[in-house]
């Protein structure tokens, strides 16, 4: 993979880097799409990471579909699939980890403790194997897009970040790989979450700005649909992350609703001129 992102970059070639962790979707392949448009070679990695998971996770589990993910991320313009093994990224000894820092404590740090350590490991690993100009990353996980810029700024790394909008289904789901765990009627109620995000800007657009109503809202709009469980929503400053208690300037709502015990995520980044 170095051999190769070499020679491109010799040729004089821009290489742009799509992370994922496979059973690609339109989400995933939007991001690909965009590095084909921006970039000469495009790179897709497909690496199911364990150090981002937890111990009682989905590691296991994930969902698996490697030769449609190859025909599907070609047909989107990528050039290479790169898809290493867990021994291959992590061998015997491996021991280095990288510490995004107060960013990777909250929000679904705080859910999910050593998950964004986990990514920032894998991301930085990536990154060095494969020498992209840019790497692009989904506003579907929205701290995750933050983080990994933090860390790219923190580590003076040579890449430029590209943040690229959530691909939602016709009625409004944010796509994920985790909606296999879902049957039917689980969708079903899950657009109410996109209701939720949708009637907070509303609300925000016509000046409400306590934090408090606005969540109150948002989790009564969540809990018509029977079963759903809003584990938090989740106000703050766009793209530092410290929490805000009032709406002003670029502020991130997200929230995490667990339905049918399969955790959902989505978030919206609304521009406030309070
Ligand atoms: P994964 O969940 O496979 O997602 C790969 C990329 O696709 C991420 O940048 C994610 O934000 C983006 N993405 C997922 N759903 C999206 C949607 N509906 N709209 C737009 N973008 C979407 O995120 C990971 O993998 C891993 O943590 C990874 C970065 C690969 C590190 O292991």
């Amino acid at each position: 993979m170095r051999k190769l992102a070499d020679t491109c970059r010799r040729k004089g070639k821009t290489i742009g880097l799509v992370p994922t962790m496979g059973a690609l979707h339109d989400g995933h392949l939007s991001l690909i799409r965009k590095s084909a448009k921006q970039n000469d070679f495009t790179i897709v990695s497909i690496f199911v990471n364990p150090t981002q998971f937890g111990p009682d996770e989905d590691f296991g589990k994930y969902p698996k579909a490697f030769k449609s993910d190859c025909d599907e991320a070609q047909t989107a313009g990528a050039d290479m699939i790169f898809h290493p093994s867990v021994d291959g990224i992590y061998p015997d000894g491996f021991q280095t980890f990288v510490d995004p820092g107060p960013i990777a404590d909250k929000l679904e740090g705080a859910a999910r403790p050593g998950h964004l350590r986990g990514v920032a490991t894998v991301c930085v690993k990536l990154f060095s194997i494969c020498k992209p100009h840019r790497a692009y990353f989904g506003q579907k996980d929205a701290q995750q897009l933050a983080m990994i810029k933090s860390v790219t700024r923190d580590l003076n790394l040579d890449l430029k970040i590209v943040g690229c909008p959530i691909v939602r289904t016709k009625t409004g789901i944010a796509m994920s790989s985790r909606h296999s765990y879902l049957a039917e009627s689980g969708l079903k109620k899950a657009v109410t979450i996109y209701d939720s995000l949708k009637h907070a800007k509303r609300l925000v657009k016509a000046g409400e700005t306590d934090i408090a109503a606005i969540r109150a809202e948002m989790t009564g709009l969540i809990k018509t649909a029977t079963g759903a469980k809003v584990e938090y929503i989740s106000f703050n400053s766009w793209a530092s992350l410290d929490e805000v208690n009032l709406i002003s300037g670029k502020v991130l709502i997200s929230l995490v609703v667990i339905i049918n015990t399969v955790r959902l995520l989505d978030n919206i980044i609304i521009h406030s001129k309070h």
